[in-house]
């Protein structure tokens, strides 16, 4: 054994040190592409596009117009994914508290036409900046384009300061329980900025910044933008920037909003629940965040009932659209998708829309994103939609007050389909059920028994107590289609 280590020692030696030493080289090499290259892709290379704004003087103009009388103005730049977001920022937080000063900046052609198809007085109020170059296939391409649209995003603000207006930059995944404009101006006092604080991450939130026209918010802003270019956008090169100012001792007066009155999501809407009554007492403004992906931030707003856009098709209010619902999806696993099946199926037939139940959770009832928090399945809700043709409601649907009672309080009575030796009386909540008798017992309703007791309702709403039973006759692919029927089994 010894000798065997002598032997070989030497030779072991050699190879070690030299694998040492390719190892140190390629340690330094990468380091060094990680120092040099992130700012040579990222700021070296990217020379600020030269900002073609043909409109730049009615930008002015209009800021002039609108600006409160201390000069203010709100601005929030938007894409075209966010269209939908931002026609319900219009409607639940601008609209509602007539707040005037406030003007939209959109990177995307056709975003501004929805928005003034659905508030005519947007088409004075958003502004389009022509598309930057048409979408190439190439990488390279497409990073450049990121970082041009990157850079857009600063630039109006920057523009709108340059013209000496305080600027209230907002996102549009907020919602102004309150008009937060006094208390952020009273916050501000002497401030340069004033931004929101995030509770869980210890930084701060870029979500809703008051930028006042100061020369050092402006030099700020020239810094930040540039930060941007080099470390993302949003939140990180916020922080970056802000530390930045603080380590090199650069003049800016930043206050922090209250984070009692400016909540963030992960704390607001802990685990995708919906918060109670007493969370909303004293906050002025909730950052829908701290969750992935437009669909899912849409949805949280409407199981929480803070959504407040109708539609173009009336989502709440359509004097048209009838429903279905069934208020237990029975236990978690087949049973609840049976019932979900039973329900979509049904409501196809029907012509109606289900309303979903809510669904088991590990500990309690639970809305859906809950559910999905659950599975993390952060692509369900978007794929759902698609499926279903945004066919369906949340569960809180019918207690929404946006939901006229002329929808709400036109029930039928509570349904109980009736399978063999069933002498259920009453729903888990104790209340009266009327049975369906199907002919044949075994195999349950047949599409036609269906029509015969259903078709004919006059009832805005059609309840089910639960439809966890086997229907032989209802053949969910056919009515549903294969890729609703899978999805539904994701659940
Ligand atoms: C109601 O919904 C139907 C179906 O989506 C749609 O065709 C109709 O235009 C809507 N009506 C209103 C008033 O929005």
């Amino acid at each position: 054994m010894a000798s065997y280590y002598r032997r070989y020692w030497p030779r072991n030696i050699t190879a070690t040190i030299l694998l040492l030493v390719v190892a140190i080289i390629v340690i330094r090499l990468a380091a060094n592409r990680l120092r040099n290259g992130t700012r040579a892709d990222d700021n070296d290379d990217f020379v600020p596009p030269q900002i073609d704004f043909p409109r730049h003087s009615d930008f002015a103009r209009t800021l002039r117009e609108v600006a409160s009388d201390d000069n203010t103005v709100v601005i929030a730049v938007i894409d075209a994914n966010y269209a939908e977001v931002a026609l319900n920022f219009y409607a639940s937080s601008i609209k509602r508290h007539g707040i005037e000063n406030m003007i939209y900046v959109s990177l995307d052609e056709g975003t501004c036409d929805i928005l003034a198809g659905a508030f005519p007085e947007m088409r004075h109020r958003c502004f389009l900046h022509k598309d930057i170059s048409a979408a190439s296939d190439t990488v390279l391409q497409q990073s450049r384009n990121y970082k041009e649209k990157t850079y857009l995003r600063r630039f109006f603000i920057l523009e709108a300061l340059k013209l000496r207006h305080n600027v209230i930059v907002t996102d549009v995944d907020m919602v102004f329980v309150g008009n937060p404009l006094a208390d952020i101006k009273r916050t501000c006092g002497r401030c340069d900025l004033a931004i929101m604080w995030d509770g869980h991450q210890e930084n701060y939130d870029g979500g809703l910044v008051f930028a006042k026209a100061t020369d050092r918010t402006i030099t700020f802003y020239n810094r930040l933008a540039s930060y941007e270019l080099s470390h993302g956008t949003g939140r990180l090169a916020l922080n970056t920037a802000l530390k930045e100012t603080k380590k090199k001792k650069l003049a800016l007066k930043v206050e922090t909003l209250s984070t009692k009155k400016y909540k963030v999501g992960i704390e607001f809407f802990a685990h995708n629940s919906c918060p109670e009554k007493k969370a909303y007492k004293g906050v002025l403004v909730i950052h829908n965040n701290y969750i992935m992906e437009a669909p899912n931030k849409v949805f949280r707003l409407k199981e929480c009932m803070l959504w407040d856009w109708d539609g173009f098709d009336g989502y709440f209010t359509n004097a048209s659209r009838r429903y279905l619902t069934v208020e237990s999806a029975g236990p978690r696993g087949h049973p609840e998708h049976q019932s979900l099946l039973n329900a979509f199926s049904l409501a196809k037939l029907l012509h109606r829309t289900v309303v979903l139940p809510y669904l088991e959770c590990k500990k309690s009832k639970c809305n859906l994103l809950m559910r999905m928090y659950d599975h993390s399945h952060l692509h369900f809700i978007g794929r759902f939609n698609s499926v279903t043709a945004g066919n369906y409601r949340e569960c809180t649907f019918l207690s929404n007050p946006r939901v006229p009672s002329a929808i709400k309080d036109s029930n039928s009575p509570m349904f109980h389909i009736a399978f063999r030796d069933d002498n259920t009386k009453v729903t888990s909540h104790g209340e009266p059920v009327r049975h369906l008798v199907p002919k044949d017992l075994n195999a349950g309703p047949t599409v036609r028994e269906i029509f015969g007791w259903l078709a004919g309702r006059p009832e805005r709403v059609i309840r089910f107590d639960s439809l966890t039973g086997w229907f032989s006759h209802i053949n969910h692919v056919n009515i549903l289609g294969e890729n609703l029927v899978k999805i539904i089994r994701e659940l």
